[in-house]
């Protein structure tokens, strides 16, 4: 899908503009401080292209789920943070208390042309995600144009994604939307072959909209993390203490009979009675009662990243680890499926990881970001993608 982007309008038309860019700034605070800024430096390209072209950009987005103002989820840090990242080479980020009223009317009428400035927490006013007609308003009156560059919150009907939007006329993707949005539609829509999946994580009820939209498409269905017990006990196979999800288990049958030929399943599981205990078991086949399975086995490892590493061309897409692998005797599955996902890129594969806990995964990996040909920022937004939900931070975009 190809989305009006900022390179599509003459650079005359952002000279002196005030451009609010809508952007996901949605990370995680430790003590103050930023912890993983992917987001962050994702929405550099979009904020210089426009500075460079004499813009006044105004980013706003939300961080955390606030109840009213906690200072807890201010967007301070990351004002500071991208300051930081974008160091001397141009003037500081500046930042505002709120994101809108007469403070921030005040701020933005003395930005010069080329000046960032980012609005405190959009969240901090519960209007925010009640798309509120008024507070719309507000926040449409501080900008002349409209930039929606956070795809992982375009699911949203909130008034920064949707209601504010409609009320600008030139309304218009950043560059690291239409990225995400090409990619995607490109898994979602005409994937090439042959189409590789790995599915991880616990919670099989946020996938199975984008399964049964991949699941006809896909050539190759590897299934790790907790969701392969439900799979496993679908097939007959004694799971022992593993997390089943029993509500989903008809529909587990049900995709196993229509697609069983394609999915594959761990033969082998690193067991233990509890994530605390590190005296681990390896079991292959049927898991004895008091152990659960906590990452898939050598055998599974090995005939996983065959599959996936040894692809030369084609897409995978990987979303959710295959154990828990915050805990390093854990941590071996999902490991060697980022290694495998590197070396699938490297021989000329279309590699996509979606989800937060998928990049952190792959990060410990040692693989780097630019060993993947697309890391998503969305978790459930990129699931809902998938699944073909419509977006309405998307559908709102000129040229959608
Ligand atoms: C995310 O992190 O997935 C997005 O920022 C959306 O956040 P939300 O689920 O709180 O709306």
């Amino acid at each position: 899908m190809a989305l009006r982007t900022l390179s599509d309008l003459p650079d005359s038309q952002f000279d002196g503009k005030r451009v609010l860019v809508r952007v996901d700034f949605n990370v995680s605070i430790n003590n103050g401080a930023v912890g993983e800024d992917y987001r962050i430096r994702l929405s550099i390209p979009t904020i210089e292209y426009l500075a460079k072209r004499g813009a006044k950009v105004i980013l706003a987005s939300h961080l955390g789920r606030p109840k009213g103002r906690e200072r807890l989820y201010s967007l301070a840090p990351v004002a500071k943070r991208l300051s930081d990242i974008v160091g001397k080479s141009r003037p500081a980020i500046r930042f505002v208390d709120d994101c809108v009223g007469p403070e921030v009317e005040d701020e933005i009428s003395k930005m010069n042309k080329g000046d960032v400035l980012l609005l405190e927490n959009l969240r901090f006013h519960d209007e925010e995600e009640l798309n509120d007609p008024e507070f719309s308003k507000k926040l449409a009156s501080l900008a002349d144009i409209y930039v929606n560059d956070a795809f992982s919150t375009s699911h949203r009907k909130h008034s920064s994604t949707y209601g504010a939007a409609w009320l600008f006329d030139v309304r218009i993707a950043g560059f690291t939307l239409s990225k995400e949005v090409e990619y995607l539609s490109m898994i979602r829509e005409n994937p090439i072959n042959p189409f590789t999946l790995v599915v991880g994580g616990v919670k099989i009820k946020d996938k199975i909209g984008a399964l049964e939209h991949l699941l006809p498409k896909a050539d190759r269905v590897m299934i790790g993390g907790a969701a392969a017990y439900t799979f496993l006990k679908a097939k007959g196979v004694k799971t022992g203490n593993s997390p089943i999800d029993e509500e989903r288990l008809p529909w587990v049958t049900t995709a196993l009979s229509a697609y069983g030929d394609k999915i594959m399943l761990p033969t082998d599981h690193v067991c233990a009675t509890s994530p605390s205990d590190t005296s681990v078991t390896m079991v292959r086949g049927d898991i004895p009662n008091g152990m659960s399975g906590y990452d898939i086995g050598k055998e599974t490892i090995e005939r996983y990243s065959a599959e996936v590493g040894g692809k030369s061309g084609g897409t995978v897409f990987w979303n959710g680890p295959m154990g828990m692998f915050e805990i390093r005797v854990f941590s071996n599955g999902t490991i060697n499926i980022a290694r495998s996902m590197a070396l699938a890129f490297w021989r000329g594969s279309k590699t996509l990881i979606g989800g937060g806990d998928t990049l952190e995964a792959m990060k410990r990996s040692g693989v780097a970001e630019n060993e993947v040909s697309h890391v998503s920022t969305g978790g459930g937004a990129t699931l809902r993608y998938l699944a073909g939900d419509e977006m309405p931070g998307v559908v709102i975009l000129n040229g959608h």
